[in-house]
């Protein structure tokens, strides 16, 4: 039995060096298979990790993922919320997160005690919440969403049933734009999404006349306006993929080129900055937590593990389950 060092604990992260000589994409796929672990990635995360992972998704397919999975141990390359979905959902699985520092901006902004305040003061609303939530926060919610399905979800309700959606004001409005609705909005956002730059947006849109604009709905209004294409990081992968067009600017976190790239070698993908920053990338600092090394120390020494009040994951699942089940019925 491993003993966790406190100074481990107290980190959050193993910070045991790597054995000198070591392979550790190889390590890791070794360890999986001895460990029967899966690896889930998002495509947020660096690139080495994306390729040494099982399973590389958007929000909604990492969640279908580890929900179908018959492996003992679900290895989360992502931020607390999903390794959390993924624990709610296998209750009897052991859930690790290289990191627990790995947070999520939009999560932080919806404290679960203030959410279900404003839920209380809103009689007669129904509540749906962006998975970017903490358990307790989903444990207040009726149906879950992520941007592959929020525009399928809010339709599912009738128009007069009044709505609360959270935590992510863009999201929101820019659902209740195509969707004719007035839900009402959490004051939340991504810290990432919310930098892009629509100076720095123009003046790549004018040296590349004929790119289309990819742009992720968490980013504000008036990127969104700039868009030729709005989507979750899936749906603009599959857009740039299938596209006649090669060239694209990308306004979503900056880890997504690796797969376009991948899946689209001889396609041109430009990341747009954000408005703050010298350098080309808009990078979450959370995802970026997660590395190799702290892969391979997570897998060898089995820590850090997710845990959730098995109390709040009864009533978390609820919502996290219902998205489940409308994203099958619609094929999504
Ligand atoms: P999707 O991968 O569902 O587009 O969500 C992006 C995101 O906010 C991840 O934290």
């Amino acid at each position: 039995m491993t003993t966790i060092k406190d100074s481990w604990k107290n980190k959050g992260y193993i910070d045991e060096p790597i054995p000198e000589g070591i392979d550790l994409a190889t390590a890791i796929r070794q360890m999986c298979k001895e460990k029967n672990a899966v690896i889930l990635a998002h495509y947020y995360t660096e690139g080495a990790l994306q390729d040494v992972a099982d399973f590389v998704g958007d929000s909604l397919a990492l969640a279908q993922k580890a929900a179908a999975t018959d492996a003992d141990i679900i290895l989360m390359c992502g931020v607390h919320f999903m390794a959390e979905t993924d624990k709610i959902l296998c209750p009897d699985k052991r859930v690790l997160i290289p990191d627990l520092n790995a947070t999520c901006s939009l999560a932080e902004s919806c404290p679960a005690d203030e959410f279900a305040a404003f839920v209380k003061a809103h009689p007669g609303h129904k509540v749906i919440s962006y998975v970017n939530t903490s358990a307790a926060t989903k444990a207040v919610t009726d149906v879950v969403v992520t941007s592959s399905n929020a525009r399928q979800i809010v339709e599912s309700f009738p128009k007069d049933q009044p709505l609360i959606f959270g935590p992510d004001r863009n999201l929101g409005s820019y659902i209740n734009s195509i969707t004719g609705r007035d839900m009402l909005l959490w004051n939340g956002a991504c810290h990432v999404h919310e930098r892009f730059s629509v100076e720095k947006l123009v003046d790549l849109k004018k040296q590349y006349p004929t790119a289309k604009v990819l742009v992720h709905p968490e980013c504000k209004g008036p990127i969104v306006k700039l868009a030729d294409v709005v989507g979750s990081t899936a749906a603009l992968l599959k857009f740039a993929i299938h596209s006649d067009c090669d060239t694209f600017l990308v306004v979503t976190e900056s880890g997504i080129l690796h797969e376009m790239q991948k899946q689209a070698p001889d396609k041109t993908f430009i990341p747009v900055p954000p408005d703050d920053s010298t350098c080309g990338c808009n990078e979450c600092n959370f995802m970026r937590l997660i590395t190799l090394a702290k892969v391979y120390n997570t897998l060898r020494y089995e820590w850090p593990e997710v845990q959730v009040d098995p109390e709040v994951a009864k009533a978390a699942i609820r919502p996290i389950e219902r998205m489940l089940d409308i994203s099958k019925q619609l094929g999504l």
